[in-house]
């Protein structure tokens, strides 16, 4: 059994099977809740769960966010319950899914989703939010948050695609880190502490079908070298716990993986922490991936790979099959001593058993007002102007404004996923004083200036009509579309093309007609494919999910009092079926436009990864390394000049990238190695400085080893670049 207190041990002695096995259940609230109610604790049912099979934990909520004090209500009944009438008085530890802020507390802060935080590049911003987010969730009495995302977006498809950091491993990596950080870094003890769950391990995000939950096919060698190095680092930082992925990958779900769950995750990994299933994944073994003829079976799989706990969520037959297999001697004690140890532990860790109800300094804490500064800074640096035709941005002030398209007026495509509820897209549980885009315009410019028509609901066909814009157009200097999708969560937002939708290219192609500039602003979860109305546009704001700052931070960035920094982290696709990621091998690259005459020109998306513009303009010059040699033990530093040459102050990710020149498994043709955010004023310049040591410039070899191999390397940062040699 891994390392326990003195604590643990000794409640672990005096625990029955029966309670054990309650340990390791998680259930979801609709068991405690009354049938028809989304608010109301069912008396007998909460018995049930906490005094009579003596669950461990419980997660979610039905419906929708509660108020800081309906949670309070609710954590209070069942920890008066779990402490005051279980035999060994052992406090329930509640999850939930505080994605981008405290998703189900109502009048919580929400930041940008992943994908927009992965454009900021900058990690101060992420662990600041991840903090709050913490604070917040806390506040509501909850102590276990099921984030960070640690997946990486290779699969564009992908319905999850913008609950992700993007699709380079490096920056998913250290973002990541920079939220567990956040969540976990005063103690998760503390009053403004949660414990993490690195999710979801591993291999999720890159389904053949582009589908959400279907399997997975990643050799060993990218599995290892893009998939889980982030939950190497989130592992080093500390993340308290992790939670399985769903999928299959090369044929064996993993919640039935020994391999994944226990010899790497435990054995390579060094994790000690508990590990969750998610959502019903026991079951489906049995009912989906069929790898299991009985549900019993299911659980006898799944407990001997390495699961802690089960997210069962819905009945108690995993308990009882649990303490069935045990007693029949299938699983072995030291098994199920070995879960029921971490998931004690993790309760001591955050405090459940000195003091298990809300606690009035977390509750302080919730709703501070400089929260919304924070948020407003993450969405002004996620946003990524990522074309700006002749300088049409920023618009001059008393430039009239027709705003259009199902964007425009619609809280969910701001938020997306995890926002007030699962889906996101009931306006109603939002904040009062969240504005959408046409509102921020209102309040920016003076409602006069706006000219719009858009309805709050997305999908109202109404939002696409050009009429209103065909005769709205003359009284304005600019057309302003807010495209791209409503919000969606999981495998409801799956899609079968990236295409955007048909009706809004169909608007955006009668704005064009009209003869006025149009700008875009694309508020989306994924890429949609816009390669038709791209060339018309004069300037395009790739805002994706910037969260409840959204409206006021694109309202200051199309008027100029906000400056963009955001850059791309993925590949935008300009077509549906050719996607490859900024880390391609040159081979994926090779064109034959003759026969016999091969080019490699086949990374052709609409924008790169880290693409990104901004109204001021930077260079880079001095170009240095420390030595033009470097050998195991030393390391490298690299310096860059960086001047802002515009004439007006800007933020800027400075970027250094590696090509391995020759190597065993063939090398991509480039990989970034570190970013740094800075800012600087019209025409300052600044030295920034970056430490390598060899191991940045490892990879997987073909025994599924971590190697560097001695060779040649050359480092870029924009069009300059230096070499250096690797010797072993
Ligand atoms: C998701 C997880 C989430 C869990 C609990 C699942 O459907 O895949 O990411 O943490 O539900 O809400």
């Amino acid at each position: 059994m891994s390392h326990v207190s003195p604590y643990v041990r000794d409640l672990l002695d005096r625990m029955s099977l029966a309670e054990k096995a309650g340990q390791m259940t998680q259930v979801t609230i609709d068991l405690i809740l009354e049938d028809d109610s989304n608010l109301v604790i069912d008396e007998k049912k909460l018995r049930q769960a906490v005094v009579e099979r003596k669950v461990g934990s419980i997660l979610n909520t039905r419906g929708h966010a509660y108020s800081v004090e309906k949670w309070h209500e609710i954590m209070t009944r069942i920890q008066t319950l779990a402490t005051g009438e279980t035999p060994n008085s052992i406090p329930v530890l509640y999850g939930i899914d505080s994605i981008h802020g405290a998703t189900y507390t109502l009048d919580s802060t929400l930041f940008p989703h992943n994908i927009s935080l992965g454009a900021t590049r900058d990690r101060a911003l992420v662990k600041k939010a991840a903090k709050i987010t913490a604070m917040e969730t806390r506040a509501s009495g909850i102590r276990w948050n099921f984030d960070p995302v640690l997946d990486v977006a290779r699969q564009p498809l992908w319905s999850r695609f913008e609950e992700t950091f993007g699709e380079d491993t490096y920056l998913v990596g250290e973002l990541g880190v920079s939220t567990i950080q956040g969540f976990e870094e005063d103690g998760l003890a503390s009053p403004s502490a949660v414990a993490s769950c690195m999710k979801h391990f591993l291999g999720y995000g890159d389904a053949r079908s582009g589908k959400d939950r279907t399997p997975s096919y990643i050799p060993d060698t990218q599995l290892r070298e893009i998939f889980l190095p982030p939950f190497i680092k989130a592992v080093e930082t500390g993340t308290a716990t992790v939670m399985i992925n769903s999928g299959e990958v090369n044929g064996i779900p993993v919640h039935a993986n020994p391999k994944l769950l226990t010899e790497m995750l435990r054995g390579e990994l060094g994790f000690e922490g508990l590990a969750v299933t998610d959502w019903e994944d026991i079951i489906r073994l049995h009912t989906r991936h069929r790898v299991a003829d009985t549900p019993k079976e299911a659980v006898r799989l799944a407990i001997l790979a390495g699961v802690d706990m089960s997210m069962v969520p819905f009945d108690y037959d995993f308990t009882d099959y649990l303490i069935e297999l045990v007693e029949e001697g299938a699983i072995p004690m030291s098994r199920i001593d070995e879960a029921v140890g971490r998931i004690l532990s993790l309760k001591v860790d955050v405090g459940l058993f000195e003091n298990p109800f809300p606690e009035e300094e977390a509750t302080a804490l919730f709703g501070r007002e400089e929260y919304t500064e924070v948020a407003l800074t993450g969405a002004i640096d996620s946003l990524i102007l990522a074309k700006n035709e002749n300088q049409l941005l920023p618009l001059a002030a008393g430039t009239k404004v027709l705003l259009a398209g199902p964007g425009a007026h619609s809280l969910p495509a701001l938020h997306g996923s995890w926002s007030y509820t699962w889906q996101g897209n009931f306006p109603e549980h939002y904040p009062q004083n969240t504005l959408s885009i046409k509102q921020a315009m209102e309040a920016h410019l003076g409602a006069d200036q706006v000219l719009c028509d858009s309805k709050a609901d997305f999908t109202d066909p109404g939002n696409v009509d050009p009429s209103f814009l065909l005769s709205a157009a003359d009284k304005a200097d600019v057309i302003v579309l807010a495209l791209g999708e409503n919000s969606y969560a999981e495998t409801p937002g799956n899609i079968n093309d990236l295409d955007l939708d048909a009706d809004q290219q169909a608007l955006a192609k009668a704005a064009f007609a009209t003869g006025k500039p149009v700008i875009l602003v694309m508020v989306q979860g994924r890429p949609r494919v816009m390669r038709e109305i791209e060339p018309q546009a004069g300037a395009i704001i790739l805002a994706m999910r910037p969260g409840s700052q959204a409206g006021p931070a694109i309202a200051s960035t199309l008027f100029g009092e906000a400056n963009p920094s955001g850059r791309l982290s993925f590949s935008y696709p300009r077509h549906n079926n050719d996607h490859i990621s900024y880390d391609h091998k040159l081979g994926e690259t090779i064109q034959e436009p003759q026969p016999g005459h091969f080019e490699y020109t086949g990374y052709n998306p609409q924008w790169a990864f880290g693409h990104g513009l901004s109204y001021t303009t930077f260079a880079y010059d001095q170009l240095q390394l420390s030595s033009e040699t470097l050998k195991e033990g030393e390391s490298l530093i690299l310096t860059v000049q960086v001047t802002n040459t515009g004439d007006r102050a800007g933020k800027h990710s400075v970027e250094v990238y590696s090509r391995d020149l020759f190597a065993s498994i063939t090398p991509s043709v480039r990989r970034l190695r570190g970013f740094e955010k800075i800012e600087l004023q019209a025409g300052e310049s600044r030295k920034v400085e970056f430490t390598f040591q060899p191991a940045d410039f490892s990879f997987i070899d073909a025994h599924g080893k971590r190697i560097v191999e001695p060779g040649e390397f050359v480092l870029t940062v924009g069009a300059l670049e230096v070499g250096f040699h690797y010797q072993a």
